[in-house]
């Protein structure tokens, strides 16, 4: 391993995903083990250029393994997109001497991580860290598993009221270009159909399954549709399908910003800790630009480049599991 490292920077950039403070603690620690000085930047790229830090110590990162959201906060930062935000986050890195930096967050953070360390040549190693599970290189997200059983949870408690009243509810769930969440909570939560951006539902098929349904003596349907869903507005959808179903009572469901709370699941707290701690190694090991994800229960690394430009395939196995298990 290299032994010129001696300072890391850490932030959290993009939407917040439970598990983010794990990671923080985790990077935090394997510092102090390593004896390396560690620097926070509060509000992801915005804290790197206005100089707004926090030294951290092992103390510093107590009681929040188990917390939600993140102890650094976040942001989408617009600044750090031009060149010139870049060379006054560049320029207050180096005054403080930070000589490695880890971003955990998602591609458009990754984006960023990647410009910072190609221009300027700083390292850079990456942790995935969203709710959306749409990175390219691991098979799981920071937030991912936690935001799932949030909206497994959410689903059983709009079942509940959905059968009391024999109603067909159109639930709709974060994941903004993915259907990863969407596709799981809906095989778990048993919904009737499934919409996602990678999979094009004739409305006249969802019509015909939810005609069954009925039939079937079924006392409530569950419609989950992922936001990034090519017909857009899940309230139109419900509009549409009333005009096809005049006997169905719709509700409309939008589950929002509650996905992301919540303290992480077990699940998230250890993976957050594994890639918290193989971040640094990667840059105690002098390499740069790449993202430490997770594959087939292994740490695994991958170029930020692939982790950006790259999507993560969906499991299609499991949308033909949904259409048997949803009859
Ligand atoms: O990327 C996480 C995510 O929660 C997406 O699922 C969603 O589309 C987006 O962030 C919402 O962003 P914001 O919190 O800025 O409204």
């Amino acid at each position: 391993m290299g032994n010129t490292l001696k300072h890391i920077g850490v932030l959290t950039s993009g939407g917040d995903a439970p598990g983010m403070n794990a990671a923080i603690r985790a990077v935090v620690r394997t510092c102090a083990y390593h004896n390396l000085d560690v620097t926070g930047f509060y509000e992801g790229y915005q804290g790197v250029i206005e100089g707004n830090t926090v030294k951290l110590d092992t103390q510093s990162v107590s009681n929040i393994v188990n917390r939600g959201g993140t102890m650094l906060r976040s942001a989408r930062c617009q600044e750090f997109r031009t060149p010139e935000g870049r060379q006054k986050a560049y320029n207050n890195l180096k005054e403080l001497g930070i000589d490695g930096l880890v971003v955990i967050g998602g591609d458009g953070s990754f984006t960023g991580a990647s410009l910072l360390s190609t221009e300027f040549e700083i390292p850079v190693i990456g942790i995935p860290g969203t709710i959306d599970n749409d990175i390219y290189g691991t098979d799981f997200t920071i937030g991912f598993d936690t935001a799932l059983n949030t909206v497994v949870d959410a689903v059983d408690r709009v079942r509940d009221t959905a059968s009391s009243h024999n109603r067909l509810f159109f639930i709709e769930c974060m994941g903004r270009d993915s259907g990863f969440i969407a596709l799981n909570a809906g095989i778990a939560a048993g919904a009737s159909g499934i919409l996602i951006p990678e999979e094009s539902t004739d409305l006249n098929d969802l019509v015909e399954k939810l005609k069954k349904s009925r039939e079937s003596n079924k006392t409530s349907n569950i419609v989950l549709v992922a936001e990034g869903e090519k017909r857009g507005d899940t309230f139109q959808l419900a509009e549409e399908t009333q005009k096809h179903l005049p006997n169905y009572d719709i509700r409309v469901s939008v589950l929002g910003h509650l996905q992301r709370g919540g303290n992480p699941s077990c699940a998230d707290r250890v993976l957050a800790t594994r890639l918290g701690v193989a971040s640094v190694e990667q840059l105690m090991a002098g390499n740069s630009s790449i993202m430490v994800g997770i594959h087939n229960g292994s740490v695994c690394t991958v170029s930020i480049h692939d982790a950006i430009s790259r999507k993560p395939g969906l499991d299609r196995n499991l949308m033909h599991i949904a259409e048997i298990v949803s009859l």
